[in-house]
């Protein structure tokens, strides 16, 4: 995968980097990410979808998967743009340089402060969740003297097969507004006449971790049949026309995810075909993918500790604990998610015992319940494989753990893009009030 492979004394390396260096050298638990493969990936995506789409394209790295200043770098470096979904991203985005005018701006509910701030920017296209949501944005953009351009983000009402907590296309979704409804078609209408607002097209976000594209293929055609409504009923042509992110990627061997050139293939038949059906004009076509991007390319390396067997009248339990957890990976215990883990010293070694790995957390953070590891030893280096996503991001402080440094790796070096949390880091917030400090 990527730059990964076993070097000469069976260790595993990243990017020209030995696991077991870079565990010496910035300590665990850490995050190593392969550069070249999220480079490759967005050039790839970015060109599959250009391949064979007529219209115009425009691939958004969702920053929600991995946002750190470098990554915002490489995103404009590889000519992608980038999807935002809070203030916090917003002003890491602008702080790295990134162009506004690149930037889709996501969330549920964006406060006043956020939403003035984003206009203030000049964002290329806020995603307008909600009625209440554009009537604060019209205000708010007509008193900075600014018409924004916007898409109105829709749910089209179907079920992406996915785990619940990252299902959000079907019609009781928190996001967006419902096609069936009429509601959608009623926030349109109302989105042509308001003063500073300049509504460009639609968009949606089915859900995460898909692992076919048959629900793309609906919304697609969904999303254009809503596109010919909208023309039918106000004479408006859309100009944009974003289907999201959500391409899922291979967390285990038996997860089998469409390649990018099948997921464009999909995705762009049911545009193109629903397009035609409707004697539409190509619109912008745009794309959010997070996870599709950076999954993969990540590992986090953790150090095992004590190694507990108990025994149990049908058989022995092995207890692996590592020293991060819960506070660095979040997923194993909010959605189930599994992993494929390498002990990184012996990286081609059988995979024949069946361990339990936790976390060091005050809490049963069972990260693999049940996980084929082999032979494990405490002080080994285990290197979870594709953390990519959704894990620095999710990271927090829980038990007052310091957030794990992110390396980014290529071409033999690695370079710390954020630093380890230091304990004063943990106490940067803390303000004693004067009572507190009488004897
Ligand atoms: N666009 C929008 C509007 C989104 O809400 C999301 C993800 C994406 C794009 C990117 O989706 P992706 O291509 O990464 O699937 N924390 C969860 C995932 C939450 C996804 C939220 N939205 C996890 O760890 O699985």
């Amino acid at each position: 995968l990527g730059t990964q492979k076993i070097n000469a004394q069976g260790h595993l390396e990243i990017g020209g980097c030995d696991t077991l260096a870079l565990a010496a050298e910035f300590g665990t638990p850490l995050y190593v990410m392969d550069e070249a493969l999220v480079r490759e990936n967005c050039r790839r995506f970015t060109q599959v979808f250009t391949d064979r789409y007529p219209g115009e394209v425009e691939v958004s790295f969702a920053g929600k998967a991995f946002l750190t200043m470098a990554m915002v770098r490489l995103v404009q470096q590889e000519g992608l743009a980038l999807d935002v979904a809070s203030g916090g991203e917003l002003y890491t985005a602008l702080k790295a340089g990134f162009p506004a005018e690149k930037i889709l701006y996501h969330g549920n509910f964006k406060s006043d402060e956020e939403l003035a701030m984003g206009v203030a920017a000049g964002v290329g296209r806020f995603v307008v969740d909600n009625p209440y949501e554009l009537k604060r944005l019209s205000e708010l953009a007509a008193a900075q003297g600014k018409t924004q351009a916007i898409l109105l983000r829709v749910t089209p009402g179907i079920d992406p097969h996915t785990h619940a907590k990252i299902s959000t296309g079907q019609e009781d979704s928190k996001f967006g507004i419902s096609v069936s409804s009429g509601l959608a078609l009623a926030t349109v209408q109302e989105a042509l006449s308001l003063p500073g607002i300049d509504f460009k097209g639609i968009h949606c976000h089915i859900g995460s971790q898909l692992l076919d594209s048959h629900t793309h293929e609906d919304a697609a055609e969904i999303m254009v049949g809503f596109v010919a409504a909208i023309r039918e009923a106000t004479g408006f042509v859309c100009t944009d026309l974003d289907i999201g992110g959500g391409l899922g990627v291979r967390y285990l061997p038996s997860h089998n995810p469409p390649s990018y050139e099948e997921f464009a293939d999909s995705v762009v038949s049911a545009v193109v075909g629903a397009l035609e059906k409707h004697a539409l004009p190509f619109p912008r076509l745009m794309l959010e993918p997070g996870r599709a991007l950076v999954a993969e390319a990540g590992t986090t390396l953790y150090t095992v500790g004590p190694i507990k067997k108990i025994e149990l009248a049908e058989r022995t339990k092995t207890f692996v604990s590592v020293d991060g957890g819960l506070s660095d990976n979040p997923r194993p215990v909010m959605y189930d998610a599994r992993y494929s883990v390498l002990v990184a010293g012996r990286a081609a070694q059988a995979t024949d015992t069946t361990v339990t790995v936790s976390g060091k957390h005050c809490e049963t953070d069972l990260l693999f319940p049940e996980l084929a590891l082999g032979e494990v030893h405490s002080g080994d280096i285990l290197a979870v494989q594709t953390t990519g996503a959704y894990n620095h991001g999710m990271a927090s402080n829980y038990n007052r753990f310091r957030r794990p440094a992110v390396v980014f790796v290529h071409d033999g070096q690695a370079d710390v893009v954020w630093e380890r949390e230091s304990y004063d880091d943990l106490l940067r917030q803390e303000r004693l009030p004067q009572r507190f400090l009488e004897e």
